[in-house]
């Protein structure tokens, strides 16, 4: 796992942009995975920002979102079709018959999630998928208890969660108790993992994730098992790493990989 802490949310939005631009730059028909919440919409206000001042093409760019509310239509606006729609899609020139996205009103969920793994399979998997981090440990809505083999399913959503999402919902009673969800191992199959986050209220969880034991109790911590994974935080959330002088150590040097292999 790679580590890159920043000073601030907007550095962590502009860096992890970048990581998704050079991706595109580099393989024009990226399979991109997509997150929702608070922490990617910098990020995305800043591929917004590449697309329309360097010409950033999404134009045969395909993306799969982990997530959705079971029983939210996508026009609804806590829907996170809706919040894909209004922080990222309607900005750029992907082309929305290559946006997949869970529908959470659907009449029969379960066939949908098969559905949704068959075409991810289909486009040859997911190349790169952002991830955030929800105050339990949870990637995607893979609350604690998950299996790490879990495919794409309807879960149960943890209380402290269902508390977090409290916030964009009127009433308690209106906030949703189900998702459909991308599975830990369906998310593990990605080829490269760009997990962001920010926050004092992050900084318990990332600590547990990135140096504290792989359980599934806190779903996270399956990112320890995967090769290849690029964690950039702002310095609140890295506030409780025990290994930030290592971390930005390897970051910084390198370049001296290449020397000690030439001597
Ligand atoms: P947040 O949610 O970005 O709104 O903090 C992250 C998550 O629950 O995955």
């Amino acid at each position: 796992m790679e580590i890159t802490i920043t000073s601030n949310y907007d550095e962590m939005s502009r860096v992890s942009a970048q990581i998704i631009a050079q991706e595109i730059q580099r393989k024009h028909d990226l399979v991109l995975g997509l997150a929702t919440g608070d922490t990617p919409i910098g990020t995305y206000k800043e591929l917004v920002k590449i697309h329309k001042e360097e010409g950033l093409d999404f134009s045969k760019v395909k993306s799969f979102n982990l997530d959705e509310y079971l029983g939210l239509a996508p026009l609804h606006k806590n829907s996170y079709n809706y919040f894909m729609w209004e922080n990222l899609v309607k900005h750029i020139n992907i082309n929305p018959e290559n946006v997949y996205i869970p529908q959470g009103k659907i009449k029969d969920p379960e066939q949908f999630c098969t559905w949704y793994e068959a075409q991810i399979k289909k486009v040859g998997g997911i190349d790169l998928q952002i991830l955030g981090i929800g105050a339990d440990g949870h990637i995607a809505f893979n609350e604690p208890g998950s299996s790490f083999a879990s495919r794409t399913r309807i879960k149960a959503l943890y209380k402290q969660t269902i508390e977090d999402n409290a916030r964009f919902f009127d009433k308690m009673e209106n906030v949703p108790r189900f998702a459909i969800t991308m599975g830990i191992g369906t998310i593990l199959e990605a080829k490269k993992i760009l997990l962001i986050a920010n926050g004092k209220k992050k900084a318990d969880v990332c600590a547990k994730f990135i140096e504290g034991p792989v359980t599934s109790q806190l779903t996270a911590t399956a990112l320890q098992l995967h090769s290849y994974v690029n964690i950039v935080l702002d310095k609140d959330a890295a506030s409780k790493l025990k290994r930030t002088e290592y971390y930005n150590w390897v970051r910084d040097n390198k370049h001296l990989i290449q020397k000690e292999v030439g001597r």
